[in-house]
């Protein structure tokens, strides 16, 4: 490609794989003193996935991301950076689990790296792969949102066991030259302020491992539910006006509305702010729980398999996470369709 045109990033292919164990409200119900009326009415979730003991973050993340390349009609090699976002790496400290995926793909010599931003993380990921793309450095990126959250999760704690899953999602972004399938619109942003929201204390140099860390379960993700709740409804709601009103597109004119999934209730009051009809929304929560990272890819995935998302249709992704972080994007889906 002539570095003298104007290169841009296009979103060529997408894969998802979700683990075959299914872990119920019903199942719930036995463990802690929870309902599935309440977990329904509450956060609109049936039944999340949970990985086997010995499949691994990065283990999700080949399996989704062999059959994103696999869409994009390319080969293992053409893959020139692998960026994985996850907070459920396979090693907390090193290696970085994008390193391990590469192994696992078959990729020699290509640059491998983590991000750590949550929820936030696939739409992080795809302004580093767009950034990347349009400085001319890299042409086919391979984004991986890749989540073992069942690692991280106390499930003796009704607050948190109920929410989450494990799954993962990948996406192929490649140059092109042309504008029709360029990305419209990406933003991305974080405010520490709020880090105690959202936190698994330990490991960390703050808490090295230890006796304590056992003894007082720092392992495990905590949560302000309630505050991070009120939080994400205001804050995503503002964050997908500006987008949208930034690039004067209508929200009537987004065919797929694809939200972050953590729960139906925040979903949904952003929908309605934004007027959103119901067939615009993209829903998986009920089935997948708030997977993290893995979330917006599996749920972009899951449109492209039930043949809802066309070539050329346009997307808009909107997420919210440990941080705490934020991230909407505006763009074309421009792989082929099912
Ligand atoms: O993905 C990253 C971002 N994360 C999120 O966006 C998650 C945001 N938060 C939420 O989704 C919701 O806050 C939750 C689903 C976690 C909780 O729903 P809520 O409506 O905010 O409930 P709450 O925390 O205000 O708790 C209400 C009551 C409490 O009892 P009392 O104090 O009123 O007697 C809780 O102890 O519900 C109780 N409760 C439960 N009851 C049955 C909390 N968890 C459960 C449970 N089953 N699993």
């Amino acid at each position: 490609m002539a570095r003298t045109e104007p290169v841009y990033a296009s979103f060529r292919a997408i894969g998802a794989y979700v683990p075959s164990k299914v872990l119920s409200n019903a199942d719930l119900e036995k463990m802690v003193d929870t309902s599935d009326e309440w977990i329904l009415k509450r956060t609109g979730i049936s039944e999340r996935r949970i990985a086997a003991e010995d499949e691994y973050t990065s283990d999700m993340a080949t399996k989704a991301s062999k059959i994103a390349i696999e869409r994009a009609g390319l080969e293992i090699s053409d893959i020139d950076l692998l960026v994985c976002a996850t907070v459920t790496p396979d090693y907390f400290n090193m290696p970085a689990t994008s390193c391990i995926i590469s192994d696992k793909l078959g990729i020699k010599n290509v640059q491998a790296f983590d991000i750590s931003a949550a929820c936030s993380g696939f739409v992080y990921a795809l302004s580093v792969a767009k950034a990347f793309i349009e400085s001319g450095m890299k042409k086919n990126v391979l984004i991986v949102g890749a989540e073992k959250f069942s690692s991280i999760v106390d499930y003796t704690d009704r607050t948190t066991c109920i929410l989450f899953g494990d799954g993962a999602g990948a996406a192929v972004i490649s140059a092109t030259n042309n504008q029709s399938e360029a990305f419209i619109d990406l933003h991305a942003s974080a405010d520490g302020s709020y880090a105690d929201f959202l936190v698994t204390p330990a490991p960390g140099c703050v808490h090295p491992v230890s006796q304590k860390v056992i003894d007082e379960g720092l392992n495990f993700v905590q949560m302000k539910g309630n505050e991070t709740f009120k939080l994400a409804v205001k804050t995503l709601t503002k964050d997908v006006k500006d987008i949208l009103a930034k690039n004067e597109i209508a929200s009537e004119d987004i065919p797929h509305f694809v939200p972050h999934q953590a729960n139906y209730r925040i979903i949904k009051a952003v929908g309605d702010a934004l007027k959103m009809k119901e067939e615009q929304v993209v829903l998986t929560v009920g089935k997948y729980g708030n997977t993290s990272a893995a979330s917006i890819p599996m749920a972009i995935n899951d449109i492209w398999e039930s043949g809802r998302l066309k070539k050329g249709e346009l997307m808009l992704l909107d997420t919210f996470g440990g941080g705490l972080t934020w991230a909407s994007a505006l763009l074309p889906f421009s792989g082929e369709s099912k």
